[in-house]
């Protein structure tokens, strides 16, 4: 049975379009059961309705708190067949904290995609506070969620080069095209039981190594690095 997925968004969904995509070319074994969304006019709801996948608006001005509003969504969640230990919630742009209530109804099946190389940069503007900052190397994370906002252990990370001077925006296409790449990798993970958390550190069983270098030096670097400098072994 595909494995199921409930995928929250407020925007564009270009994640949630990644996702479907892979879904469809049969790399990711796994279903969108439901897409549900705080912002009626959010992108990613005419995506799904496009392809007939069941959609929901709940507005928090609606709910009398936080807790109220994070309990309906648990249970359109839950009556779409995404429960605890079968399935996952996956943050794709979703721009709400969620409570210690709505994480306990999925314990270790929350996930979050996040535009910068976690730890650096957490909130809400990752890609244009590195591109400000002056990195040399920015990136995205996908992390479990937990009860910090950008916190919980990191599945996977992806790097892109940054260049002095760039505009915030050319830097964040850039991350976003690998945001596509390594979200629904990260489900396909999950999907298939492969992922197993050991406090901060999350296992990936059977996962290749792959990286720039050689096996016994593998490396990452931003541009520029002249082959004279490159490490003996590489
Ligand atoms: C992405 O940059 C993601 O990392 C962040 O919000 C953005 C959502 O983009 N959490 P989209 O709605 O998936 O296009």
């Amino acid at each position: 049975m595909p494995f199921p997925l409930a995928v929250l968004v407020s925007g564009s969904g270009s994640n949630l379009q990644s996702i479907l995509d892979k879904i469809e070319a049969g790399s990711l074994k796994a279903e969108v059961r439901v897409v549900l969304s705080n912002k009626p006019d959010a992108l990613g709801l005419k995506r799904a309705e496009k392809l007939d996948i069941p959609t929901r608006v709940l507005s928090h001005t609606d709910f009398a708190s936080r807790e109220a509003f994070d309990q309906e969504m648990v249970n359109v969640i839950n009556t779409h067949g995404v429960r605890a230990g079968t399935g996952a919630v996956v943050l794709a742009g979703f721009m709400r904290m969620l409570t210690p209530e709505f994480l306990r109804a999925f314990p270790q099946a929350v996930l979050n995609i996040h535009p910068a190389l976690l730890p650096s940069f957490p909130g809400t503007h990752g890609a244009a506070d590195a591109a400000k900052y002056g990195v040399r190397l920015a990136g995205c994370t996908v992390h479990f969620v937990d009860e910090i906002m950008d916190h919980g252990p990191v599945i996977i990370q992806a790097v892109v080069p940054a260049f002095p001077g760039e505009e915030a925006q050319p830097l964040a296409a850039r991350i976003l095209k690998l945001e596509h790449c390594i979200y629904p990798q990260a489900l396909s993970w999950l999907a298939q039981g492969q992922l197993s958390i050991e406090g901060r550190h999350v296992h990936v069983q059977g996962a290749s190594p792959a990286c720039c270098g050689s096996q016994q030096h593998p490396y990452m670097v931003s541009p520029g690095l002249e082959p004279g400098f490159l490490p003996k072994d590489a």
